[in-house]
Order: structure tokens, then sequence, then C-alpha cells
């Protein structure tokens, strides 16, 4: 929350492990080692604590975050597991192995977790303070590098403090992380495997598992075909932005306290925080109520903190497309 002043650092004892648990049940944002490196911990199911995550990190932008559970089983409720996905999960799980799925209907995942996407990733960490955590939360953690925005990503609980303090709950204190890079994210298409980040775990292993090649993909770059890996959200009928006057045939999508008769408010007190753990919702609300030729108008949202990310996110969703 944005009212905290002192950020606690948590033995990776019992105790320490109940208290973390405890706090991400509250809604409080906690920080915890993986072995590649410290995650930025938050309910996965919570729209506000998932929002309080960019505050924190100050991102600019809402990419789509990784889920973290503490096996395969657990895996298979938010995911839905194909015989590949399955075999990799077999062979490197726990591990540096994030994997981009179908998302189950009903997960219950916020939707600022996958950015609005119906893919979601999921992955099990190995390092045994990652799965306390995990274990004794017993929900799913969505968790980014527990860094602030723009900066390398902390391996030391001092690290985080260095970032972070003062802007969230807690640290665990589990020490040096042993991988020190990201995850390796793979994702599927239609033809097969495709990396879509190169990280803790070689491709050259995957592809030696699946006994087929890992096609190449860079981070963030746009996928034009039809498929799970569709790079943003956007909603069925058009968006126009910055719109402080409806048409009145328009659905409106308020922000703040001077949009009366808006169909739906992103937030009626003018909260960016609560804006951000709305975004998604609205736009599925306002998609699904809409006529074909209906336009969803948007009223401007300030050019700070969250606002950044949030008009980065509705400028992509209103983008012309095919
Ligand atoms: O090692 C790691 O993976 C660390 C530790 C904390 O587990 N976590 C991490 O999370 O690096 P993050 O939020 O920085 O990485 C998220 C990336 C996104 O930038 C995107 O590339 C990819 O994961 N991603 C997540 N969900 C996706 C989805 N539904 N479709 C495509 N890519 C997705
Ligand atoms: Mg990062």
């Amino acid at each position: 929350m944005s009212n905290i002043t002192e950020t606690r650092t948590l033995a990776p004892d019992e105790d320490g492990l109940r208290q973390a648990a405890a706090l991400l049940s509250d809604g409080a944002l906690v920080a915890f080692p993986t072995e590649t490196v410290y995650g930025l911990g938050a309910d996965a199911r919570n729209d506000t604590s998932v929002a309080q995550i960019f505050h924190a990190k100050g991102r600019p932008h809402f990419n789509p975050l990784i889920i973290h559970v503490p096996d395969l089983d657990r895996a298979e409720t938010f995911a839905v597991f194909h015989p590949d996905a399955r075999a990799l999960a077999q062979a490197f799980w726990p591990g540096p192995l994030t994997l981009v799925l179908p998302q189950r209907a009903n997960a219950g995942l916020s939707p600022l977790v996958t950015a609005g996407l119906d893919s979601v990733a999921v992955r099990v960490p190995e390092h045994p303070v990652a799965q306390g955590v995990l274990q004794a939360f017993g929900g799913p953690v969505a968790a980014p590098s527990a860094n602030p925005s723009g900066r390398i990503s902390p391996t030391r609980a001092q690290h985080v403090l260095d970032g972070l303090s003062g802007k969230i709950a807690a640290v665990v204190d589990g020490g040096a992380c042993a991988v020190g890079v990201e995850s390796t994210i793979l994702g599927f298409d239609e033809t097969g495997p495709v990396l879509l980040r190169p990280g803790g775990l070689p491709v050259e292993a995957i592809a030696a598992c699946l006994g087929k090649p890992v096609a190449a993909r860079a981070e963030g770059a746009d996928i034009s075909a039809p498929g799970q890996l569709t790079s943003h959200y956007a909603p069925r009928v058009g968006m126009r932005l910055n719109i402080a006057k409806p048409h009145h045939d328009a659905l409106w999508l308020g922000f703040g306290p001077d949009c009366e008769g808006a169909t739906l408010n992103l937030s009626l007190g003018g909260d960016l925080v609560e804006a951000a753990a709305n975004l998604f919702h609205h736009l599925r609300a306002l998609d699904a109520q809409a006529r074909p030729d209906q336009v969803i108008e948007v009223a401007p949202v300030p050019e700070h903190g969250l606002g950044l990310a949030i008009n980065d996110r509705l400028q992509r969703a209103a983008a012309p497309r095919d």
C-alpha cells in the first residue's frame, strides 16, 4: 500500500514464512527469493494487490506477469497443459522455466496479471524459500523481479531494499540467488514451442526434452498469427480515448468524479491504483455489453504514476487492427 513507511525483513524460517503468507493474504506486497532472482509477490487473484506491484515498481507498462505455484498439480488448476507442456513441466519443474499456456476458464486470476490475455505464464520455482512462501500462502503469487522499473534484477535481499524500501510490506531474506538471470519463458504456437525469453534454462535442454526444435521469438515481439501468443488485449468493438464529452450513443468509461453518466467508472475518486485494478474488468464488461457498431469512449486519464501504464494499455487496445 502507498502508506507503508517501513519494509520488514523476514527470516526464512517457519515464523517468517507464516508472516509472509499472512501479508500476502492481506493483499500486501512481499518480496522473496527464487533460484533466478528475487520476485515481488502479490496475491494473483487480488486486483488491487496486483495493481500495487506496478505502482511500487513504477512500471510505465502493464506487461503480463508470471504466476508462481508450488507444483504441477496446482499449475493445472490455472492453465491448460498439452502433452509437450506437461513433458517439460515434469522434466524441469521445479526450476527456471516459465510456460505460457491457455488460461483455464474461471481460473480466478486478476486480469491485470495477464494484461487481459487469455493465456497465462506459470512457473514452479525451486528455491526452498519460494516453495515455503507458496505453500504457506496456498494461492497463486504474481511476481515480477523485485526492482524498480528500468533497474537491474535483484539477487540479494539488500538489492530489493535498495530499490523498494518503504514501498513494499516485507522481503524474506533467503540469501543470494543461485541462477542470477530470469527464467526461460516458452510459449507454443500452431507449429510448436516458441522461445519468448531466453533465461536460466538453456533452450537446448528444452529442444532435447521435446525432440523438436524451438523457434526463436524476441520477448514482446508482436505475433500476428491468431492464437495464444497475441501480444495485447483489445476489445471487439472500437475505442476512442481522451473523451471528456461522450457521443450520446457511445459506452463511456469514466475516470474521476467529473464523469457523471459514465457507463462504468475506473475510479470515482480519481485513484490511479484503483483505476488500474479495474481496467481490464471494465473493458471486458463494456465490450460484452456493446453492440457491434457501438464504440467505447474513455475519459482522459492523467499521465502520471500508474496513469502512464493505463494510457499505454488503452492506446494499444484502441490501435487500429486487421
Ligand atoms: O525468473 C523469473 O521469471 C522472475 C522470478 C521472480 O520468477 N520473474 C520474472 O517476471 O521475470 P517478469 O514479470 O519480469 O516477466 C514477465 C514476462 C513478460 O514480460 C512477458 O514477456 C512474459 O513474462 N509473459 C507473461 N505472461 C505472458 C503471456 N500471457 N503471454 C506472453 N508472455 C507472457
Ligand atoms: Mg524484470
